[in-house]
């Protein structure tokens, strides 16, 4: 048998998604160790391979087939646009992607005006405001403190994520529009969906118990 890789997002995901595959039996004691450097884990008992990579390469490792199976926050897997099969909702890591801005910045929305959306998720702001809003914008990629943005004067509103809402409230911003739900969820390599999809199969319906 060969061994079935798994690419995990390092941090808060890695952590429940570990927690996740615990109650299925799936142990990686040696992956817990925060102390570690370590990048690659092996389950010998169950032909098992995880590896911790940034968040957003688990989409390219499983596209390319270096791990079979990956999983990452559909944030992550809109904006990287790459080739897998998402075949599972895990439940955790909910939020929303939404465009946030002063009160006012409405009016701008509502007007279709040629505004500055600053965001991390490139992909995800042109999409929503060009095929589903047909909205010229300018779009202006930043790599985090997304919510700085509008109080400075680099755009009037942003695209990012919103979980609990402290970060809008704390910087007098609130979401203007809703773009989707997230969460994290399971992808798959198309050619091992294939291979091994009697593994697959079995693992997402034991997953599927458990959620
Ligand atoms: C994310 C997101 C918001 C914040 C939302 O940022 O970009 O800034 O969390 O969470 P809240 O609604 O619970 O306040 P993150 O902390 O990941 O860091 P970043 O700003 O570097 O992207």
């Amino acid at each position: 048998m060969r061994y079935l890789t798994f690419a995990l997002g390092k941090g808060r995901l890695a952590e429940q998604t570990l927690d996740l595959l615990e109650q299925i039996g799936i142990t990686c004691e040696e992956m817990r160790d925060k102390s570690s450097r370590k990048l690659i884990f092996v389950n010998e008992e169950l032909k098992l391979r995880f590896f911790l990579s940034k968040g957003p390469d688990v989409p390219t490792y499983v596209e390319y087939g270096a791990a079979d199976i990956g999983v990452a926050g559909r944030d992550t897997i809109l904006e990287e646009g790459r080739k897998v099969h998402e075949v599972l909702d895990l439940g955790y890591g909910r939020c929303r992607m939404c465009i946030c801005g002063p009160r006012g910045a409405g009016e701008y929305l509502k007007h279709h005006e040629l505004i500055r959306v600053a965001t991390k998720y490139p992909n995800i702001a042109k999409d929503y405001f060009y095929n589903i809003k047909h909205q010229t914008v300018e779009i202006i990629k930043l790599n985090g403190s997304i919510e700085l943005a509008p109080i400075v004067g680099l755009s009037e509103v942003i695209c990012d994520i919103v979980e609990t809402g402290s970060t809008l409230r704390e910087n007098g911003l609130s979401v203007l529009e809703e773009v989707c739900p997230l969460s994290a969820r399971m992808i798959v390599n198309p050619v091992s969906m294939r291979m091994e999809s009697e593994r697959i199969k079995d693992l997402i319906q034991r997953l599927r118990v458990v959620i």
